[in-house]
């Protein structure tokens, strides 16, 4: 059975992240939450007065970020910064609102792009992010773009930060969803755009189990050549 490697891509919030998460699981594959990178380089700068536009600084700080993915306890892949757990601290607002201006940064894309590209070398991986189909592994046997409406995304989102005990209101995370799906989109370096031969999953009307069987059998089509 040949391993392949599963790219998929999308806007802010419309389930990337979770659904990835089970088909990988599904699969025995490997699941690689690439914003998890962005958020992890992005919490660092904030804690250490990083200035973008100070590229020495920039450079330093990249040599000091270690970002290593682990299998917790629940065999869920979980983000390490400099040897530390670090999912409770990158989903805050406030690095949601630093998150895509950092991640416009080029020598932040090509130190994260290059190691995404080692963690992918043996292939039997899922990664999600902006540009896995398009730059990361544009050879990726599988692309998906996910998408759905903003009003579905925001709600998802305030549910799942209000699980984390964190309340937003509504009006605030779609701001912010908005203004990362434009500056992710409008950036010069690896922007998020639908790579040519990517097939849409609009997840609106889906429910979370039909988003990932969906994708599960799309894999499997082209795992066992059917
Ligand atoms: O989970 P959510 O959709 O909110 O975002 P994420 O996947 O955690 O990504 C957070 C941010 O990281 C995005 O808004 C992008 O600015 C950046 N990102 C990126 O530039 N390239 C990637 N491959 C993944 C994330």
């Amino acid at each position: 059975m040949h391993k392949i490697i599963i790219a998929i891509d999308g806007h802010s919030a419309c389930g990337k992240s979770s659904t990835a998460k089970v088909v990988a699981k599904k699969l025995g594959y490997m699941y690689i939450d690439s914003g998890a990178m962005y958020r992890a380089t992005t919490y660092y700068f904030l804690q250490n007065d990083i200035a973008l536009s100070n590229h020495d600084q920039v450079g330093e700080a990249l040599e000091s970020i270690d970002i290593q993915f682990k299998i917790d306890a629940s065999g869920n892949s979980q983000v390490l910064l400099n040897g530390t757990f670090a999912e409770e601290f990158i989903r805050t607002m406030e690095v949601n609102q630093h998150v895509s201006e950092v991640s416009a940064v080029s020598s932040v894309r090509r130190a994260m792009v290059s190691q995404q590209r080692q963690i992918g070398a043996e292939k039997g991986v899922v990664m999600d992010g902006r540009d896995i189909g398009t730059v990361v592994f544009p050879d990726a046997e599988l692309k998906v773009f996910m998408t759905a409406s903003l009003k579905v995304r925001a709600e998802r989102r305030q549910k799942e930060l209000m699980e984390k005990g964190i309340a937003e209101e509504l009006s605030v995370i779609s701001f912010n969803l908005m203004s990362r799906d434009k500056a992710d989109s409008s950036r010069a370096d690896s922007p998020l755009v639908q790579a040519d031969d990517a097939i849409v999953v609009d997840t609106t009307h889906l429910t979370f189990n039909d988003q990932v069987d969906k994708i599960v059998k799309l894999a499997e089509q082209i795992i066992y050549d059917r």
